[in-house]
């Protein structure tokens, strides 16, 4: 399954990694209007870049790749010249000495820039084929910074299915300084098409959507919201760059709770901004500064040793998930099955002609014969807990968790019914997770 020309190309070099570098200080000259970059101070940082992370020309040619498997792995800014470590340091610090006054490393200030956050922003935007990454505390932190794009009476087109918290901030954070938002179907492309007004934005979709899996068609709506000369910004957290990448698909910005699958232990909460237009570039990274939601070093660190085993713990999710939907499915206590990865699911073609699969994310429902809470309640090694995409397999109950904030008549409209069950399937042996489903299944029989 899976298109067949989903190929990577690693692109990052020492040469480009550099002159990333140099546009980078040229970026937050621009961006921060109170500091004074003062003649030398480029080529300063430069070098220490380069002696600090930057392995020899050598090393790297011969750790060149072509495929994303090796990306996670040697991505970005890979290692540590000083002392030869295969890793990133953790650079612990909030400031850095400067050599004299008016000069600096390269470095001033951790909210402004962390050699530990800029090896993460570098791995995420070559995951994601972008030209910048951002790092924040968590998904909505970085999504909070996308949206403070936006000014009063703008207006934001959302999927129906977006994540509970998304919908929250722009209903009862952002609403308060006047920037407005509708919610379309943006799996029927005439129904979105005529969601637009003359203060639409930009549109905000998630593909596979949280909780229903519904699929939109990247390509098509990336391309309407051009004609209407408006931004793209898909949240491309259920699928990871490792299955998906939204920006060759013509979105302007990709976002990302890395909490979930790009951490994927879950051991952190963290939240990822990528684009490709280096005005936007320059935008987000004057709001990650000015708006201060920055991921600390050492959730930086964990997101960049997370990140390096998403490949093969993306290939055993899918596995199972495969398994696993095929098992629900086959269940007569199982009504319905939201997972699209099986050919008969909404927008299964459009899913395969723009991702690698299906994901590992399903939802489900169980018939009138059965009662949800002693079928949670009688899990045994599958966890009720909010979140997804770590290792170990978790359900919820979007009804009255990841979705609790959504008001209940705009959620049934949305069809996230009381009775749906949310699986993340994670990488424990199938066989044991399947047989934990089926006696829990059983148990709830009422
Ligand atoms: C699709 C999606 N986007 C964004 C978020 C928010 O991310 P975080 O919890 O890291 O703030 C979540 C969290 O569940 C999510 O599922």
């Amino acid at each position: 399954m899976g298109s067949p020309d989903f190929v990577f190309s690693g692109k990052f070099h020492i040469d480009s990694m550099i002159a990333d570098l140099e546009k980078g200080f040229a970026l937050r000259q621009k961006c921060n209007k109170n500091l004074t970059l003062y003649p030398g101070i480029r080529e300063i940082g430069c070098r220490y870049f380069k002696r600090t992370f930057v392995r020899a020309r050598k090393e790297l040619s011969m750790a060149s790749y072509q495929h994303i498997e090796s990306a996670v792995i040697h991505g970005g800014i890979y290692g540590d010249r000083t002392t030869g470590a295969v890793n990133t340091p953790i650079y612990q610090t909030s400031t850095y000495e400067q050599p004299a006054l008016g000069q600096n490393t390269g470095w001033e200030y951790s909210r402004t820039g962390n050699p530990t956050r800029a090896a993460l922003e570098a791995l995420i935007a070559e995951l994601e084929g972008g030209s910048a990454g951002f790092a924040f505390a968590s998904g909505l932190a970085a999504i909070t910074a996308v949206l403070s794009l936006f000014r009063q009476g703008d207006r934001i087109l959302l999927c129906s299915n977006v994540y509970g918290g998304t919908f929250r901030l722009l209903n009862q954070v952002f609403d308060h300084f006047g920037l407005r938002f509708s919610i379309t179907d943006t799996t029927d492309l005439d129904t979105f098409e005529r969601a637009f007004t003359e203060d639409v934005r930009a549109v905000l979709v998630e593909s596979p959507a949280n909780p229903l899996l519904t699929v939109t068609d990247l390509r098509a709506v990336s391309e309407i919201a051009h004609h209407h000369g408006v931004l793209s910004i898909v949240d491309n957290t259920f699928m990871t760059p490792y299955l998906q990448r939204p920006l060759e698909l013509g979105a302007d910005i990709v976002v990302h709770s890395a909490t979930k699958y790009l951490g994927g232990h879950s051991d952190l909460i963290a939240g990822l901004a990528v684009v490709k237009d280096a005005e936007l570039a320059s935008r987000l990274a004057f709001l990650q500064n000015a708006s201060g939601g920055i991921l600390g070093p050492f959730d930086s660190f964990l997101l960049i040793r997370g990140i390096k085993t998403l490949g093969v713990r993306m290939d055993r999710h899918v596995e199972n998930a495969m398994r696993a939907a095929a098992f629900l499915r086959e269940n007569p206590a199982v009504k319905t099955v939201y997972y699209p990865g099986l050919p008969d699911a909404q927008g299964y073609e459009v899913n395969r002609s723009q991702a690698k699969n299906g994901g590992a994310m399903m939802s489900f429902e169980l018939d009138e014969h059965h009662d949800i809470r002693t079928f949670f309640s009688s899990l045994r090694l599958i966890a009720l807990a909010e979140s997804l995409g770590g290792v170990e397999s978790l359900v919820c109950h979007p009804a009255t968790m990841t979705h609790a904030s959504i008001p209940k008549e705009i959620r049934e409209a949305a069809g996230i019914t009381d009775g749906l069950i949310r699986l993340s399937i994670g990488i424990e042996n199938i066989d044991d997770l399947l047989a934990d489903l089926a006696q829990a299944i059983k148990k709830s029989e009422v």
